[in-house]
């Protein structure tokens, strides 16, 4: 097996909204010294910048457009990460449902996602991080050292997004909310491009009824021991 890449291995975490992936990017991240890449954020990102410009969600010229202006950046703020949109900090607005809608929308269209496609190849190309997302191990990264697909029952997921949403202060019901899950799970899974799917050589992992620490080992061991065959490589 091969040594790994300059910076560590490149983990890829996939899996639909609300199965845990962005508290687990964040804490294997931390285990591992690793940068944790949240792409869904980048396709907010997107997102709102063609909303604010008034560009519909199918103007493929208008979002190849706005994607080749448009400069996404990470920047840590102590334990979070905040993301910057040509330089300003979008982390708050992106984070609506009105957003999250909209941004499923527009991660369907092909010149979305070939321009995201290059921003993130060249953020994870060293390794030594964790990319979250959609396609992660199927398009962006399928010769990632370790892939995990992340997923949790509609009502799980939808029932953690409530309450996300309720300690925020916005106002939703429990039922809409799993149904906006479900909305969402369709247009992912249903789309042409790069739709929501579990790679082959991915390690699948069902947290219904497993805790973040449960997940988190699992996940932890899993990369160490790929490490461990690397440093052998
Ligand atoms: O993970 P999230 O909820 O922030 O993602 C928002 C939307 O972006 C979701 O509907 C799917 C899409 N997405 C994608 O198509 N590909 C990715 N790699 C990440 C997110």
């Amino acid at each position: 097996m091969s040594a790994v890449r300059e910076n560590g291995v490149i983990v890829a975490i996939d899996g639909p909204s609300g199965a845990g992936k962005s508290s687990l990017t964040k804490l294997l991240a931390r285990r591992l010294g690793y940068i944790h890449i949240d792409t869904g954020a980048m396709f907010r990102a997107v997102a709102l910048m063609s909303k604010r410009a008034g560009i519909a969600s199918d103007d493929d010229a208008g979002l190849a457009e706005l994607c080749r202006g448009l400069e996404i950046t990470f920047v840590r703020d102590g334990e979070n990460c905040r993301v910057l949109a040509n330089g300003e900090d979008v982390s708050r607005e992106i984070r609506s449902e009105e957003i999250g809608l909209l941004t499923s929308a527009i991660s369907a269209r092909k010149p979305v996602r070939e321009a995201l496609l290059i921003m993130q190849r060249a953020m994870g190309a060293k390794g030594g991080v964790i990319l979250e997302g959609r396609d992660i191990g199927t398009v962006v990264f399928p010769d990632a050292e370790v892939k995990f697909f992340l997923s949790a029952s509609a009502e799980e997921r939808g029932r953690r997004r409530y309450l996300e949403l309720a300690a925020r202060g916005d106002q939703a019901t429990l039922e809409e909310t799993i149904a906006k899950v479900i909305q969402r799970d369709r247009q992912d899974e249903g789309r042409e491009h790069a739709p929501l799917k579990q790679a082959e050589d991915a390690l699948p992992i069902d947290s219904t009824s497993l805790s973040i620490d449960q997940v988190l080992t699992v996940m932890e061991n899993a990369v160490r021991e790929r490490l461990v065959q690397g440093d052998k490589g």
